[in-house]
């Protein structure tokens, strides 16, 4: 049995580059294998600030934050302090106990949501799951069955969440959840409506009369699409969805799992862009800066309708991830970071129009704080995607010590979202990393 006193003996790991990547390959499910960022993997032993270092101790400056997990930095003091003084007492609590530090935590995060609303929390373990708990919601609370997403949403790859997908590459060939209706997104760049917004939004009226009973349970949004592509909502579009979704007898459920906790530096959430208040918001990634915390910020009288039946989930209260969410709302005020988000990411965006100006392979330079997209084009007439290319400048890119991402729906988006402490130095020496690795295309 444990006791203070007794020795255990260490546990030990081999952090060889060969024997780890080794041990991935013949130990881990093939399914991962199908995410990776790059082609040799990158292994990496520890994180401070905006910086990592891999295990041959090479430094890198990350621009991906473990895809916007990481938002007060890696390392982050008070974050790791209050962690660890929680671990000390208790490592978990399950959500059929009351314990005081996930309540708090709830407390909290509904104070940083709109003034006026009742809105309660409901903790759980992925952003896929508060998707999933989102949509039930939904549907218990209006008794409607149709939900409206956006052609290359992302939400998730498990459940409910999966059949949101508005990326085939995300989806796997299974029955998907009845009941998802795809409109297609508002993308000045690249959508099929061009820029004007007000046709993205009669196609909402014409899916809810030709696709629906005229009646849908909601509505779900990512302010800034992410994984589809950085492609930010137009001003005006959010308003203007909800009005017509509401008038349906929808809920208006945001996603703000990457754009949320002052990423888009203009506001603490997405949402705030366009002046409207959600029903349902979904949150992940950054507000635990890499614990896996997550969590549904709701209407008090839609809840309601799931307080019927009994529901539990395993850890989704755990008070050490619920210490870390804490840590990082009082962090943000004090490291100032939305200022920092919005100032260093003006810097970045500017920096990289001009690297657009002298680069014809850049069609596309958007997103805004620091969720910031660079689409590139085989030619700036024809859009034709140029992925092959944007493969080759990450690639270079990480030779060079930055770690930045790929991704959109068509693989040729470079993607800036590094830890929200990202400092101006930094833009200057990833701009130059940027440059050289155009350069060699
Ligand atoms: C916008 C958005 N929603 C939902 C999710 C799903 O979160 P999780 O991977 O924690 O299930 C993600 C993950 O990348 C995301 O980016």
């Amino acid at each position: 049995m444990a006791s203070d006193t007794k020795i255990y003996s260490p546990i030990e790991t081999n952090w060889s580059y060969d024997a780890v990547v080794e041990k991935g390959l013949t130990f881990t499910s093939p399914s991962v294998k199908t995410f990776q960022a790059y082609s040799q993997p990158l292994v990496l032993k520890k994180g401070q600030g905006q910086y990592l270092w891999d295990v041959n101790d090479k430094k890198y400056l990350d621009l991906m934050a473990q895809n916007l997990c990481i938002s007060v930095g890696y390392n982050h003091p008070l974050v790791n302090g209050e962690v660890k003084k929680q671990m000390d007492m208790l490592t978990h609590s399950t959500a059929m106990y009351v314990h005081a530090v996930p309540v708090h935590y709830a407390e909290e995060l509904a104070a940083r949501f709109p003034a006026g609303q009742d809105w309660v929390v409901q903790l759980v373990n992925s952003g896929a799951e508060a998707v999933d708990v989102a949509f039930m919601m939904a549907r218990l609370y209006t008794g409607n069955v149709e939900m409206i997403a956006l052609r290359t949403c992302y939400h998730g790859i498990q459940g409910s969440a999966m059949s949101l997908a508005g990326i085939h590459f995300f989806r796997q060939p299974v029955p998907p959840i009845p009941g998802i209706l795809h409109v297609a997104n508002p993308h000045p760049y690249r959508g099929v409506f061009g820029t004007s917004t007000e046709a993205y939004l009669d196609e909402i009226d014409r899916t809810i009369e030709c696709s629906t009973p005229g009646k849908v349970a909601g509505f779900i949004v990512e302010p800034i699409q992410g994984f589809g592509g950085v492609i930010p909502m137009p001003k005006g579009y959010l308003s203007g969805a909800f009005e017509r979704i509401r008038a349906a007898g929808g809920i208006c459920i945001v996603d703000e799992i990457q754009t949320g906790v002052t990423r888009t530096g203009e506001h603490f959430w997405g949402f705030q862009m366009d002046d409207v208040i959600p029903d349902i918001i979904v949150l992940g990634k950054g507000i635990g800066n890499g614990f896996p915390l997550s969590a549904v910020v709701v209407k008090r009288e839609i809840a309601e309708a799931m307080a019927h039946r009994k529901w539990f989930n395993t850890y989704g209260s755990n008070p050490m991830s619920c210490a870390a969410g804490r840590a990082v709302l009082r962090a943000i005020d004090e490291d100032q970071t939305q200022q920092r988000a919005k100032e260093v990411g003006a810097y970045a965006k500017d920096k990289l129009q001009s690297l657009q100006a002298k680069n014809d392979i850049i069609g596309d330079v958007r997103g805004s704080g620091l969720m910031l997209g660079v689409e590139l084009v085989k030619d700036r007439a024809t859009k034709e995607p140029a992925d092959e290319e944007a493969g080759r400048v990450v690639e270079a890119a990480r030779d060079n010590g930055v770690i930045i991402g790929k991704g959109g729906a068509m693989g040729n988006m470079l993607r800036i979202n590094p830890p929200l402490c990202l400092q101006k130095d930094d833009v200057d020496f990833f701009i130059e990393v940027l440059e050289s690795s155009f350069s060699q295309l």
